[in-house]
């Protein structure tokens, strides 16, 4: 077996939308070709800020795999996994959180920033607090090569580096070190133009929307603030509804020429959104086709499921065997 693995995965906190996929799952979609991927679904993971709400999370498990499967994720190509079902990815989490002091997880930029969101300092879970720590024993547990993810996520990377350079030094070599890869839009703007797409935000566009829904999110879209009248001339620099042109619509002389147009005053942002929502949509409908065949067959999906995390199970026994015996705590007896 000589592909090199990709380990990444998703919080399954809620259906997934137009940033999850120009950030990183088009990324996974072409890696699985040259890679042995593996895809979590960290459940665990997301009970951290979502303790109160076992029920919410089970249903995006599901959520989560109907848009895995309907942009074109493989389960037969590829390993479907979920954190929960293998207690591997706890037990190497706990043996990590005592190679990294608080002081060097509280850096985390992007902990930081989501701990500053969750607001009063009470508000935050140690198992919140630590889930950087448990994404690098993600990553480490398939001793992945390569983790195709978000910007955001880019700080989580750094901290698994280093916990699996500080494994190799101390115990011996078992992890290899590895690499982050940010995709072709490292981070989408809101419809709103907020500077991410986030749900939290209520700025998305879901890949299962449906076009009505598409078509009314892009028509009320954040656009030019300066411009009031159609024959004003507009700035595309900056510009929501020009970037998603940019990011989703293949044809480039159309969108050139709205761009040329748009700043001489030329067409009216309600031409220029027309467009783009027929772009979206045309975008959307062969992975809204592939969500409805899935979700009229709801055993290939468990089977999806099933499988992968099997096969995971496997590979996780495997690797923690060799970290026990690397750090001499198998059996005393
Ligand atoms: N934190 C990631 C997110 O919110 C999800 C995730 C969990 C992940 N474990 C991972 C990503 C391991 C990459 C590798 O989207």
């Amino acid at each position: 077996m000589s592909r090199k693995r990709i380990l990444t995965g998703t919080r399954p906190t809620g259906p997934l939308h137009l940033g999850h996929y120009v950030g990183a799952l088009e990324n996974w979609v072409r890696l699985q070709k040259d890679y042995d991927c593996f895809f979590l679904i960290a459940d665990y993971q997301a009970l951290g800020d979502h303790i109160e709400e076992i029920q919410r999370i089970r249903q995006a498990v599901i959520e989560v795999t109907l848009d895995w499967l309907a942009v074109g994720l493989d389960p037969v190509r590829s390993t479907f996994v979920i954190q929960s079902a293998i207690p591997e990815f706890a037990e190497l989490h706990m043996l990590l959180s005592m190679l990294i002091s608080v002081p060097r997880l509280e850096r985390n930029p992007t902990l930081k920033a989501e701990m500053k969101d969750l607001g009063r300092r009470e508000n935050i879970s140690v198992g919140f607090f630590t889930y950087p720590v448990s994404q690098a024993a993600d990553i480490l547990l398939p001793k992945a090569h390569l983790v195709p993810v978000g910007e955001d996520q880019m700080p989580h990377i750094e901290l698994t580096r280093e916990l699996a350079r500080r494994f190799n030094q101390t115990y011996g070599e078992v992890f290899p070190i590895p690499e982050g890869m940010v995709g072709r839009v490292a981070r989408l703007v809101g419809t709103d133009g907020q500077a991410k797409m986030s749900k939290s935000l209520g700025n998305c566009i879901y890949l299962s929307d449906d076009a009505a829904t598409v078509t009314e999110k892009v028509r009320s879209m954040y656009t030019d603030p300066t411009r009031i009248r159609a024959t004003d001339p507009g700035h595309v620099e900056g510009n929501p509804v020009f970037m998603y042109h940019d990011a989703f619509n293949p044809d480039v002389a159309e969108v050139n020429d709205l761009k040329e147009r748009y700043v001489l005053g030329k067409v009216g942002d309600v031409e220029v959104k027309a467009r783009l929502a027929k772009a979206l949509n045309a975008f959307l409908d062969p992975i809204r086709e592939k969500r409805a065949y899935f979700q009229s067959h709801r055993e290939q999906v468990r089977e999806a499921l099933l499988e992968g995390t099997q096969r995971a199970k496997k590979v996780a026994e495997q690797t923690m065997a060799e970290v026990r015996a690397a750090m001499r705590i198998a059996s005393y007896v």
